[in-house]
C-alpha cells in the first residue's frame, strides 16, 4: 500500500467508499475489504452507515490502529457545539474513541467558516479526531479555510477522475500541503465502458477501472472507490503492481472535459 502524506497525516492511497452501502451489505463489504488489505474506509454522518462500518471493522479482526477511518460532519451540524456533539455521536456509532480524519462534508455559507473551523480544531484537540480536513472546497474556500483554521488541514476530498480536470484545486492544496482524496474515482461506474482506458489497461493486463485508479494514485492522490460487489474489492485495490508511462498519464489527463463533473456542484444541501 502506498500513502499520501500531508501535514503530518499518512493517508492510504486506496480506500473503500461506502456511500449508499447500507445494513449487513455494508458491514460485510467493510469486513471483506479490510481482510483483503484495504487500510482506509470512508464514511459520513449523512450516509447513515457509521454503525455498520464499525461492525465491519470489528468483524475484520484487524487492529484499530492499522485502519485509517474517515467520517464527515454534515452541514447542519456546523455550529461548534453541534459539531462536537455530532462527532461524539459518530464515534459512538463507529464504536471508536477517535477517527483518523474528520471532514466538513460540504461548505455551508450559513455558518461562518471561521466558527466551524474553530469547532473542528477543538474536536481535534479533544482527541476525537487525529486529523481534520474539508470536502468539496473550491480554491477560494481552501485559501479562506487555511487562513482561518487554528490547526493544519490535511485533506480536501473532491470529485476526481479522468473526465474532470482538478488542476487548480490540486495546486491550491499542494501549496498548503493538503492531500487530495478523490471521490467518484471510477466516475460512478462510467469508466468501465471507456474504450481508451480499456485499451491502455490491456497493455498492462488491467481493467479500465484499475487504470483510472492508478492514474490518480500516480499523481499522489488517494482514491476511495465504492463497490457493492465483493469481487470488485480485489480489482480496485489491485493497482500497485503496474505503472502507467508518462505518455499514458498524459493521454488519460487529456480526457477531461468541461462537462466532466458528475456531482452537481450547485447542489444546495438543506441547511436547516
Ligand atoms: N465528499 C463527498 O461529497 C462525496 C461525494 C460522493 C462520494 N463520496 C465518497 O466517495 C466514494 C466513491 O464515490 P462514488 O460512490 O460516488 O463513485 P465511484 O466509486 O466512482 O463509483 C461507484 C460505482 O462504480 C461501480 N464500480 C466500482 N468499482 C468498479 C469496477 N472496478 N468496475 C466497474 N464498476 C465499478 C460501482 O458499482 P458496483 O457496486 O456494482 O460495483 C458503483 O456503481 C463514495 O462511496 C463516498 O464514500 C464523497
Amino acid at each position: 500500500m502506498l500513502f499520501v502524506e500531508s501535514n503530518g497525516a499518512k493517508i492510504p492511497a486506496i480506500g473503500l467508499g461506502t456511500w449508499e452501502l447500507r445494513g449487513k451489505t455494508c458491514a460485510r463489504l467493510v469486513e471483506q475489504a479490510v481482510r483483503l488489505g484495504y487500510r482506509h474506509i470512508d464514511t459520513a454522518q449523512v450516509y447513515e452507515n457509521e454503525r455498520e462500518v464499525g461492525d465491519g471493522l470489528r468483524a475484520s479482526g484487524v487492529k484499530r490502529d492499522e485502519v485509517f477511518v474517515t467520517t464527515k460532519v454534515w452541514t447542519t451540524h456546523f455550529a461548534p457545539h453541534d459539531l462536537e456533539r455530532s462527532t461524539k455521536e459518530s464515534l459512538n456509532k463507529l464504536h471508536l474513541s477517535e477517527v483518523d480524519l474528520l471532514l466538513l462534508h460540504w461548505p455551508n455559507p450559513r455558518v461562518p467558516l471561521k466558527e466551524t473551523l474553530g469547532g473542528l480544531a477543538h474536536v481535534r484537540k479533544l482527541g476525537l479526531a487525529r486529523h481534520i480536513g474539508v470536502s468539496n472546497f473550491t480554491v477560494a474556500l481552501i485559501e479562506e479555510a487555511v487562513a482561518a483554521c487554528p490547526e493544519p488541514l490535511v485533506c480536501n476530498q473532491v470529485e476526481f477522475h479522468p473526465y474532470l480536470d482538478q488542476t487548480k484545486v490540486r495546486q491550491a492544496c499542494a501549496a498548503h500541503d493538503i492531500a487530495v482524496v478523490a471521490y467518484s474515482p471510477v466516475a460512478k461506474g462510467r469508466i468501465k465502458n471507456d474504450r481508451e482506458l480499456a485499451r491502455i489497461g490491456q497493455a498492462h493486463g488491467k481493467t479500465a477501472a484499475q487504470v483510472s485508479l492508478r492514474w490518480l494514485v500516480q499523481q499522489n492522490v488517494s482514491a476511495i472507490p465504492r463497490t457493492s460487489r465483493i469481487e470488485r474489492l480485489s480489482e480496485n485495490i489491485g493497482i500497485f503492481d503496474f505503472e502507467l508511462s508518462e505518455q499514458e498519464m498524459r493521454l488519460i489527463s487529456a480526457m477531461a472535459s468541461p462537462k466532466g463533473r458528475l456531482t452537481d456542484f450547485g447542489f444546495a444541501p438543506k441547511w436547516d
